[in-house]
This record gives C-alpha cells, sequence and structure tokens, in this order.
C-alpha cells in the first residue's frame, strides 16, 4: 500500500494505539488533578491513585510490546529531528514508570497501621481506622514493605516523614517534566502533521492512514 505522500502507509499496531490513548487519557487525568487540583471540582482528585497505578500496569505492558515488536519506520525526516522525537519518546516513558513508582513510593512513606510508630505519630489522637488503599475501590493496593517499615517504630517515623517529603517534592516536580514533555511531543506531532504535511496523526490512529 502506497500513500498519497509516496511512502508506504503505516500504523502503529492496534494494541500499540489502544495502549497509548489508554494511557493518555488516565496521564492526562492524572497530571490535572495533581497539578491543578485546586481548581478542580471537590473529588476530582478520588481516582488519581488508582489511575497512577493502572497507568504503571499499562506501561509496563506496553514497554513490553514495543521490545517484542516492530514499530513502523520513522517519517522521513532529519537526524536531528528523529534524535529529539526518540529522545522525548524515550523520557516519557521514563515518566511513565517514574511517576507512579514514587507516588507508590510516597503513599508506603507512612507508619504502619496499628503498629507503635503509627501511635506516636498520631501523638495520643485516635489511631486512624483507615483500610488499606483500594485500587478502582477493588483491589487493595500492597505498600511497598521497606519503606512502610521505616515508620513501624517511633525512633523511624522521623525519618519517614522526611522520605514522604522528598517523595512529594520529586513527584511534583516530575509531574512539571512530564507536563513539559508532553507538550513537546504534541508540538512535533502536530509539526509533521501540519507544517510538513505528513500523515503524521494516522501512524497513531487518528484519522486514516
Ligand atoms: C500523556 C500523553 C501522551 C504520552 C505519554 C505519549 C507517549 C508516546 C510515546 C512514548 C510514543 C512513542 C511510541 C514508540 O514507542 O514508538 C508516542 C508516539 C506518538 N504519539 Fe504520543 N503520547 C501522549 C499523547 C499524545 C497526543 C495528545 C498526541 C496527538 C497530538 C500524540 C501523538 C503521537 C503520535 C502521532 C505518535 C507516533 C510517533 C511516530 O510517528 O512515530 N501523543 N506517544
Ligand atoms: C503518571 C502518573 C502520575 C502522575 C502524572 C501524577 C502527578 C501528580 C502531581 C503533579 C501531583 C502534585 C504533587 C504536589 O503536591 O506537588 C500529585 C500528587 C499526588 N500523587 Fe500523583 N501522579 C501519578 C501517579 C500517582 C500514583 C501511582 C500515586 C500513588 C500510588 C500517586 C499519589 C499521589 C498523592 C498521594 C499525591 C498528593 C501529594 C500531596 O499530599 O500533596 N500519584 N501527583
Amino acid at each position: 500500500m502506497t500513500g498519497e505522500g509516496g511512502y508506504r502507509a503505516v500504523r502503529y499496531s492496534n494494541v500499540a494505539i489502544v495502549l497509548h490513548w489508554a494511557i493518555a487519557a488516565l496521564i492526562l487525568y492524572n497530571l490535572a488533578t495533581g497539578l491543578f487540583g485546586e481548581w478542580l471540582p471537590r473529588g476530582a482528585f478520588a481516582f488519581h491513585i488508582s489511575s497512577g497505578i493502572t497507568i504503571l500496569v499499562l506501561t509496563v505492558v506496553r514497554i513490553v510490546w514495543r521490545l517484542t515488536h516492530r514499530p513502523p519506520p520513522f517519517l522521513p525526516m532529519t537526524g536531528g529531528e528523529r534524535a529529539l522525537a526518540h529522545g522525548v519518546h524515550a523520557l516519557l516513558y521514563v515518566a511513565m514508570l517514574a511517576l507512579p513508582l514514587t507516588g507508590w513510593a510516597m503513599v508506603s512513606a507512612n507508619p504502619p497501621a496499628g503498629s507503635a510508630g503509627a501511635a506516636f505519630a498520631a501523638q495520643g489522637k485516635p489511631a486512624s481506622k483507615r483500610g488499606p488503599i483500594l485500587i478502582w475501590n477493588a483491589i487493595p493496593l500492597p505498600l511497598i514493605a521497606p519503606i512502610n517499615d521505616i515508620g513501624r517504630t517511633p525512633e523511624g517515623v522521623p525519618e519517614q516523614h522526611e522520605l514522604h517529603e522528598r517523595l512529594e517534592t520529586i513527584h511534583g516536580l516530575g509531574g512539571w517534566l512530564m507536563l513539559a514533555l508532553l507538550v513537546l511531543h504534541v508540538a512535533g506531532a502536530l509539526k509533521h502533521q501540519f507544517i510538513d504535511r505528513q500523515r503524521a496523526l494516522a501512524r497513531m490512529g487518528l484519522g486514516r492512514a
């Protein structure tokens, strides 16, 4: 099949396309609720963790798929453009793993329920009766044990608290970096589509290839 432009009309596989857009939608929701939550209705954040863990799982599937399937050949472009596109894609994959992982580490950095550390952290107030975090209100999220255990004893609580703060800073900065990568990524796609007049978006399933 030869497209109007003379080059082969190629797109990513359907699996890659579905994963790309499912993950993109969830990431936009997480960036919106993480970065701009104060302007959103109350409760918008409710599925941030569920969505974030889903992003992690889908990204692992996507990376396995990518490593075991050949993507379509690049559009005709200069070596510099190709390097930039590759670099941004690679950094997007890093962010798609690092944001969920730092989030997961952050929620793990609390004293384990019922521990002496939890009682110490509550400072005499009745310890919270919160159960495990439920993903999509159904699946309990296991906490990362070595991080969770730091606060098991009262001595570990300040250290764990500091780790929590550091993870929160990294997670928040990561969100801004991811947004910047996304702006570059979308700008690249639109440039190839509308300035170079290539069928760039069709490669990811938007419009006919
Ligand atoms: C959070 C949102 C998004 C993420 C994380 C993301 C991530 C990625 C990644 C990692 C690739 C590389 C695929 C590969 O491994 O070869 C890719 C490809 C692509 N993305 Fe996105 N993307 C997002 C949103 C968008 C949006 C909004 C558009 C449309 C404007 C778009 C258009 C494309 C296109 C056209 C390709 C194919 C590039 C090529 O021709 O090789 N993406 N995306
Ligand atoms: C791609 C996925 C994710 C993105 C883009 C994202 C993005 C963000 C951003 C930008 C913030 C605001 C940070 C700040 O307060 O400065 C945030 C907050 C937060 N995120 Fe995520 N996140 C993701 C996944 C996760 C996951 C998987 C978890 C937990 C398992 C999580 C837990 C949290 C929590 C608890 C907060 C509130 C922190 C606070 O107390 O301010 N996030 N997220």
